[in-house]
């Protein structure tokens, strides 16, 4: 279909034929060519300063204004998503300066926007308040994802507010114990499928409009409404005033996408008068989006991907062709960096007294990758995105650290002070 008359104030389209969709239509891909759909906004009754006021009232935490950093921008979120969001309340995550983190990447004026603090120590609660908002407007009687750890975390925790029952399939034996742990916490049904995560978001795709489960993958496009929040925010902290780059991990390639929308629309609707440009970070050994970036974007990658960032251990990213239109607007990079500067990176961060999980850090690797190879310059202004909490992955800091890191003492002053000496100097 298509609109004839006035425009609802959101509706979502085709991002391949370009059918149109009431809002409120239950479907996560076109029913007409199987496209990802994607929320259109109508243009804000506002100009862009009225609205960066306006959001700037709500601003941040006050229970009496909108305590959430993804309800604040509800206007070019979701205007009609009513009073009531199913809200932890999510997002306020913090802006970093940290010295020992800009020298060892190599920019001076670099930040790091720490998603990691949001309520499931995820950058998805952003995505997930929406998401999960829409279920329930749309009558969904459960909810279900595919996951590398974060997203189930997520869904089980919203799923848990809203009332409605969760089911997650997660790769198994591949995913952090963290995230694990807090989606059997929060009460969702774990199905730990012999597959890898493409195996399993193929099998969700297949499967959840059969089982009458609401699908709440980043395909899911209200899930990158939300997304787009971590950029609108970080934009309203730096006070409308864009950084040169944003930085962040590539994946499923769900917030590539959101992120290049909400600059697209920013810059549409006045709230920004230059876009930033995005360089997204994949790993090494799971790395088809920056191989096709290579390749001028001609073709589709798909691989087998094998990394030590659990998160990022994605072969085919379902959101490739929005995030091909990301990079292309914002006229960004992809590359890819190996676990090795993964895990360097994490030392950093870690030691900085910030903390990761590891997918996080491949923003960072990614930013001193690209300022050796004179990418980014060294006077930009950077944001890095941190994706995921340090206590997502405890092995991961258990097995870096080493037998050394938990040494085993008698209860004697004795064997104190012996161990305090023989402490090793960072
Ligand atoms: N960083 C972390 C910590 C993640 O959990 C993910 C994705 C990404 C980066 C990549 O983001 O997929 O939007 O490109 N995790 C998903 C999950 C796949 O299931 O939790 P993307």
């Amino acid at each position: 279909m298509t609109f004839s008359t006035a425009r609802p104030p959101s509706w979502q389209v085709c991002t391949v034929c370009g059918n149109e969709l009431l809002e409120t239509d239950a479907a996560i891909r076109c029913r007409a060519c199987g496209g990802l759909l994607e929320v259109r906004h109508r243009r804000p009754d506002l100009p862009g300063p009225v609205l960066r006021g306006l959001f700037q009232t709500r601003c941040c935490t006050r229970p009496d204004t909108t305590p959430s950093g993804v309800w604040r921008f509800q206007e070019i979120v979701l205007p009609t998503a009513g009073a009531n969001p199913v809200s932890f309340p999510e997002g306020n995550t913090p802006l970093l300066y940290r010295g020992q983190i800009a020298e060892w990447a190599g920019v001076p004026e670099l930040l790091l926007k720490h998603e990691g603090q949001n309520p499931t120590g995820s950058f998805k609660d952003r995505g997930m308040t929406v998401g999960m908002t829409q279920a329930l407007r749309i009558g969904a009687r459960a909810v279900v994802c595919a996951s590398t750890g974060n997203t189930s975390a997520s869904l089980a925790a919203y799923a848990a507010q809203a009332g409605l029952p969760a089911f997650v399939l997660v790769p198994a034996g591949r995913v952090a114990r963290g995230k694990l742990a807090q989606t059997v916490g929060y009460g969702a049904r774990v199905l730990a499928v012999r597959g890898d995560f493409d195996a399993c978001l193929r099998l969700v795709e297949a499967s959840s409009d059969l089982l009458g489960l609401y699908l709440l993958n980043s395909v899911n496009p209200f899930r990158l409404e939300g997304q787009k929040t971590i950029v609108l925010e970080l934009l309203q902290q730096l006070g409308w005033e864009p950084p040169d780059w944003i930085v962040l991990p590539g994946g499923n390639l769900g917030n590539t996408s959101a992120f290049g929308k909400a600059l697209e629309e920013a810059h549409a609707w006045g709230l920004i008068d230059r876009v930033p440009r995005l360089a997204v970070i994949q790993a090494q050994g799971a790395a088809p989006f920056a191989r096709g970036f290579a390749g001028g974007f001609l073709q589709r990658v798909r691989v087998d991907a094998e990394t030590v960032a659990t998160a990022i251990r994605i072969g085919d990213p379902a959101s490739w062709d929005r995030a091909v239109q990301s990079i292309r607007y914002t006229d960004g990079v992809v590359v890819s960096v190996s676990d090795a500067e993964i895990l360097a990176a994490k030392r950093v961060i870690d030691h900085a007294g910030v903390g990761c999980e590891p997918a996080s850090a491949a923003s960072v690797a990614g930013i001193r990758h690209l300022t050796a190879t004179g990418a980014i310059r060294a006077d930009a202004r950077v944001v890095a995105i941190l994706t995921g909490h340090m206590l997502k992955d405890p092995e991961i800091l258990l097995s870096a650290a080493g037998d050394a890191a938990l040494k085993e003492i008698d209860a004697t002053p004795e064997a104190l002070a012996r161990a305090v000496e023989q402490t090793p100097p960072e």
